[in-house]
């Protein structure tokens, strides 16, 4: 079971205009819910306390409420700090002003003139959330307080988006979604499951437009979370494939995959180099949604798709091996944004490309030392078969030139060294397109799902060198994500690039282990911000 989002307009609400504070506070308390979702400032609990205490929100509130808030209030339960949350219950006594909502939860947005951006909000969002959940609350009618409206960083529709991003986190369930994967501890699904956002008249179209697109997007997300948190056995290469020809059923997208036969007859010897350890086939699946014009350059998005990394001979250490599950998240991001762009219909050509396989070791492994040929005519000195991920990419690459792209991008949990960096916090960008890095840095700022930029000039280049071959596929422990980034700019250089290394962001270790869905909101956003 899916949570679902929907909008609700109460023409006049607005909660910033004094005037207008009584009727909008009536209109929505009168709505049927199970929790109606408030914002309050320290400058409205400043007019409702002391012997100074002037009409405002919280009074009028406090009205419609017969005094249920001046009673949270005197036992300390209501503090407008940020994030904090204040749940009232209706008492017999609400009903006879007309109030329907059966309860009303007040979000402290702390002090509105010095905080106001989406990080601010997404922290309110989050409490607010988790109230909401885990209890009996099924629905909620949420009236958005308007953090972002001036800043210019971010829109208000961006605010609903990431409270439908935070909202479909929440209820995502691996075992309610896979149920066969858990056999006795079950998950049960959560109570939550619909949240409705109280628009007005100014705000509505808007709204409901994002209400549509974060809806679309928590799709792409789950459907990354699934394909990241599936057992090896089961998401295998061709497991991919057919999840990207099932979604074709669902939504507008063309998709194609292309086996051993026809990748081999592409001469992609550098992927093959990584495929062949291993007995299960490899894939390479190409999706289509093709929503602009006919002649309008396509955005390409290329996704590193390794079922399974056991490092090949240069064999990974067992410990924490099962997370080698996750080398697919890059994939997995790919099929979810392009899902999410075709149920939101948006009007762009983008191209989805995933080349997949698994890295094993085996008598008819590649062996540290071989050279292999790529796609692009360059001869490649494989000196660690563990970093096979630029080795499958590098012909995906060059197999997307033939699209003209306007723009590709990488996405690939590619190296540890980029955990070291950044941690689990921003996934590393590598572009030498400045307009590339802007959108991706401003899309990531306005989905709070970051990047920060790593470089990849000419001098860490040498450290690619290769006695024997064009280039070495492995660059020494120096700046590690850098050179992996810089093997893949040789093989780019038709079209503009840009290259995201996910591996601190894709997933969580730990008792919370589990994908995370990143970097969807990241790409979504872009292809929205796109002219
Ligand atoms: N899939 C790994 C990168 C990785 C490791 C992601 C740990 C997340 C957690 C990749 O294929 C790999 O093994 N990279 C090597 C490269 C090295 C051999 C140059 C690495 O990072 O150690
Ligand atoms: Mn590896
Ligand atoms: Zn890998």
């Amino acid at each position: 079971m899916t949570i679902q989002f929907s909008t609700k307009i109460f023409p006049q609400a607005d909660l910033q205009n004094a005037k207008l504070l009584k009727s909008s506070l009536k209109s929505l308390v009168s709505h049927n819910t199970d929790c109606l979702v408030l914002g309050f400032s320290e400058a409205d609990l400043q007019q409702f306390s002391g012997a100074k205490a002037k009409p405002g929100l919280l009074s009028e509130l406090d009205a419609l409420l017969d005094g249920s808030l001046k009673h949270a209030k005197s036992l300390g339960d209501l503090d407008a700090k940020q994030a904090s949350v204040c749940m009232l219950r209706a008492e017999k006594a609400w009903a006879s002003n007309g109030v329907k909502a059966k309860r009303v939860l007040l979000l402290g947005l702390g002090d509105l003139k010095s905080e106001q951006n989406l990080l601010a909000y997404s922290k309110v969002a989050r409490a607010g959330l988790k109230s909401l959940s885990g209890g009996s609350i099924e629905n909620a009618l949420w009236f958005m307080p308007s953090f972002v409206l001036d800043t210019g960083v971010a829109t208000v529709a961006d605010e609903v988006r990431l409270t439908i991003q935070y909202a479909g986190d929440q209820a995502y369930r691996f075992g309610v979604r896979q149920p066969a994967m858990k056999f006795k501890a079950k998950d049960a699904a959560d109570t939550f499951r619909h949240l409705v956002f109280a628009t007005n008249n100014s705000i509505s179209k808007e709204v409901k437009l994002a209400v549509e697109q974060g809806a679309a997007m928590v799709e792409g997300m789950n459907l990354a979370k699934d394909l990241g948190n599936l057992p090896p056995n089961i998401c295998t290469p061709s497991y991919l494939g057919k999840t990207a020809q099932g979604l074709s059923k669902k939504a507008d997208l063309k998709v194609e995959v292309l086996g051993l036969k026809q990748i081999e007859a592409l001469g992609m010897g550098s992927f093959l180099s990584v495929a062949k350890g291993s007995d299960t086939p490899p894939a390479f699946i190409i999706m289509r949604h093709l929503g602009g014009k006919a002649n309008e350059a396509p955005i390409v998005l290329v996704g590193k798709g390794i079922t399974f990394d056991t490092g090949g001979i240069s064999l990974k250490p067992g410990e924490a091996m099962d997370e080698m599950k996750y080398d697919m998240c890059g994939a997995a991001s790919v099929i979810g944004t392009l899902y999410s762009a075709a149920l939101m219909k948006l009007k762009k050509n983008v191209i989805g490309i995933i080349p997949t396989c698994e890295n094993m070791p085996s008598g008819r492994a590649t062996r540290p030392g071989d050279i292999v040929k790529s796609m692009s005519g360059q001869t490649i000195e494989i000196l660690n078969t563990d970093a096979e991920g630029r080795l499958i990419l590098c012909d995906a690459l060059t197999y997307v030139e033939r699209f003209k792209p306007k723009a590709v991008i990488d996405i690939a949990t590619l190296t540890g060294a980029c955990i070291i960096a950044l941690g689990h916090v921003h996934s590393g960008l590598f572009s030498e397109d400045e307009s590339l890095v802007e959108a991706l840095t401003q899309a990531g700022k306005s989905s709070l799902d970051t990047v920060w930029r790593l470089p990849l000039d000419a001098a860490y280049h040498e450290q690619l060198k290769s006695n024997f071959a064009d280039v070495a596929n492995i660059g020494g422990r120096p700046a590690g994500s850098v050179t992996a980034a810089c093997f893949l700019s040789r093989f780019t250089e038709k079209y503009p690039w840009a290259h995201l290394d996910i591996a601190g962001t894709a997933w969580k270790s730990g008792a919370a282990k589990g994908s995370t869905g990143r970097p969807v909101p990241l790409l979504m956003n872009y292809l929205l911000e796109q002219k």
